[in-house]
C-alpha cells in the first residue's frame, strides 16, 4: 500500500454474527496488505465502523460514534463506514459529515485496499453488489479461535415486511461447496475445533456437491462431519419454512451436528404472521419443533420476537406468550418493533405506542428469562463436553459452551481449543458451572 502513514487498523463490529465475520475477514484482508491490528480506535491510522442497520436509529448512532472518533488536538483517523448503515446511507453519509473518507457496503468490502488508495485523493463510496465473489478476492483465513464462523449464504428473498436485510444485503446468494469445503478444512487447520455456519437464511442454502449432486444444508453438514478434527457444527439463522425433511433428519443423524436449533418465529399470533409475511403459521411452526424433539429429544430450542408490530392487540400478544410457554426456549433474543425507512410495516397506519410495545416487551422478556434459567437448572447433574473459548473475569475461570450454546464456567486450569468433559453444577441466569471429570483432547463430543 502507498500510504506509509496508514500502519495501524481498528474494526469495530456491531450487529450480528455475519458482521463479525465481514469483520475478521476485512481484519485478515488489510493484514495481508501489511496493515497491523491497533489495539483501539484512539491508536489506530484507519478505523472501520462495520455498522448494523436492523433497529433502532441506528444511523444515529453511527454518527455520534464517528464524532467520538475526533482526537483532542482535532485530527482523526481515516475512517471507512462499512456494514449496512453504509449500503443504506450510500453517499448521504458523505452530505451529513465531513469525517467519514470512505462509505462501503457488504458485499464490496473486499476492494478496500484499493479504495483506501483512492481515498488519499478524496472521498469514495462503494456500495455495489457486485456479481463477482467477494470471497474469491479475499485472502486465505489466518488466525481463528476455537470456535469459528463461516458465512455460506448471503441476502434474503423472504421480504419479511419488518426487515431491511433484503434491501441491506441484497438477494439470496449461496456460496460454491467447494469454497466452504475448502474453507472449512483452513478454519480447521487453524485450530477451529467448532464452525457455525452462517447466513440471514442459512438453512435456504443450496448447492452442487463435487459429483454435480444437488445438496441442501443438510449434504453441506454431512460433508463437514467428515473433516477430521472437527468436533462441533452449528447453524443460524433459519426460516421455518426452509427445514426440510432432510435437515430435520440430520439433527438426528450428524452427531457433531449439535443439539440446537436457533429458529425464529417473531409472534405466536397467525394474524401478525401474516401482516409480517412470515408465509408460516404457529401450527406449523410447533409442528416442526415436535419433529425436531423427535429426532433429538435432548434439543434445545431458541428464536426470535418483535412484539409492538403494527396492529398486535393485546390478545395477539397473549398467544405469543402461549406459545413460548409451549416451546420452552433456552434461549431468545426479543426486540420492541422498529420502523425501518423503506419497508411495508413502516408505512402501516396502525403502529403501537413506544410504551405499550416497551410494557410487552418487559412482560415477554421476563418469561424467556425464566425458561432460560429453568433450561440451565434442568441440565444440572448433566455429563457434557464443554469446548473452552476464552479466559473467564474473573482469575481462573475459563468459559466455553455445552453442547446446547450454554456458556459454561469452568475453575480449573485448562486451555483454549481444549474440550473438557464436567459434570454441569450450579446453574445461572446466563450460565452453568462445570466440574472436570477428566481433562481430555476427545475426537468427538
Ligand atoms: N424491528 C424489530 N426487530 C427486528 N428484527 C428485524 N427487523 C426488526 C425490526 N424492524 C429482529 C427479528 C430478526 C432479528 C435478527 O431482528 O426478530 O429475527
Ligand atoms: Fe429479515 Fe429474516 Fe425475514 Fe429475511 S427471513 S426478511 S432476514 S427477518
Amino acid at each position: 500500500m502507498n500510504r506509509p502513514s496508514l500502519k495501524h487498523f481498528y474494526i469495530k463490529s456491531f450487529g450480528c454474527q455475519m458482521n463479525s465475520y465481514d469483520g475478521e475477514r476485512m481484519s485478515e484482508l488489510l493484514e495481508s496488505q501489511g496493515m497491523k491490528p491497533a489495539k483501539d480506535a484512539e491508536t489506530a491510522d484507519l478505523v472501520v465502523l462495520n455498522t448494523c442497520h436492523i433497529r433502532e436509529k441506528a444511523a444515529e448512532k453511527v454518527y455520534s460514534q464517528i464524532g467520538r472518533l475526533r482526537r483532542p488536538d482535532g485530527s482523526s483517523p481515516m475512517i471507512a463506514l462499512a456494514g449496512c448503515v453504509a449500503q443504506a446511507e450510500g453517499a448521504e453519509v458523505l452530505a451529513r459529515t465531513k469525517m467519514v473518507d470512505i462509505v462501503v457496503g457488504p458485499q464490496a468490502y473486499h476492494h478496500l485496499p484499493e479504495l483506501i488508495e483512492k481515498a488519499a485523493a478524496g472521498k469514495v463510496v462503494d456500495i455495489d453488489m457486485p456479481l463477482e465473489s467477494k470471497f474469491d478476492a479475499l485472502p486465505e483465513r489466518r488466525k481463528v479461535g476455537a470456535s469459528a464462523f463461516l458465512t455460506v449464504q448471503e441476502g434474503c428473498d423472504k421480504f419479511c415486511t419488518y426487515c431491511v436485510v433484503p434491501y441491506t444485503r441484497g438477494a439470496e446468494v449461496s456460496r460454491p461447496w467447494s469454497r466452504i469445503i475448502k474453507e472449512a478444512h483452513a478454519l480447521v487447520d487453524k485450530g477451529a475445533k467448532e464452525i457455525t455456519l452462517l447466513g440471514q437464511n442459512v438453512n435456504g442454502w443450496s448447492g452442487e456437491d463435487e459429483a454435480g449432486r444437488a445438496q441442501g444444508l443438510d449434504g453441506l453438514i454431512r460433508a463437514l462431519d467428515k473433516i477430521d478434527g472437527l468436533e462441533r457444527i452449528r447453524y443460524t439463522t433459519s426460516h421455518p419454512n426452509d427445514m426440510t425433511d432432510g435437515l430435520i433428519e440430520a439433527h438426528g443423524e450428524v452427531k457433531k451436528l449439535m443439539p440446537f436449533l436457533h429458529l425464529p418465529v417473531q409472534s405466536g399470533s397467525n394474524r401478525i404472521l401474516k401482516a409480517m409475511n412470515r408465509a408460516h403459521t404457529t401450527e406449523s411452526y410447533l409442528a416442526l419443533m415436535n419433529r425436531l424433539k423427535a429426532v433429538r429429544p435432548d434439543i434445545a430450542l431458541s428464536g426470535d420476537f418483535i412484539v409492538g408490530f403494527p396492529g398486535e392487540t393485546e390478545q395477539d400478544f397473549q398467544e405469543t406468550l402461549d406459545l413460548i410457554s409451549e416451546v420452552r426456549y433456552s434461549l431468545a433474543f426479543s426486540f420492541a418493533y422498529s420502523p425501518r425507512p423503506g419497508t411495508p410495516a413502516a408505512d402501516m397506519i396502525d403502529q403501537i405506542e413506544p410504551e405499550i410495545s416497551r410494557e410487552r416487551l418487559q412482560r415477554l422478556q421476563a418469561l424467556l428469562n425464566q425458561h432460560q434459567f429453568e433450561f440451565n437448572q434442568q441440565t444440572v447433574g448433566r455429563k457434557t463436553a464443554v469446548l473452552i473459548e476464552r479466559h473467564g473475569k474473573k482469575e481462573g475461570q475459563m468459559i466455553g459452551k455445552s453442547p446446547w450454546l450454554q456458556s459454561v464456567i469452568v475453575e480449573t486450569p485448562v486451555a483454549i481449543g481444549d474440550t473438557v468433559e464436567v459434570v454441569l453444577t450450579d446453574a445461572g441466569p446466563n450460565s452453568v458451572k462445570g466440574q472436570p471429570i477428566t481433562i481430555d483432547k476427545l475426537e468427538t463430543v
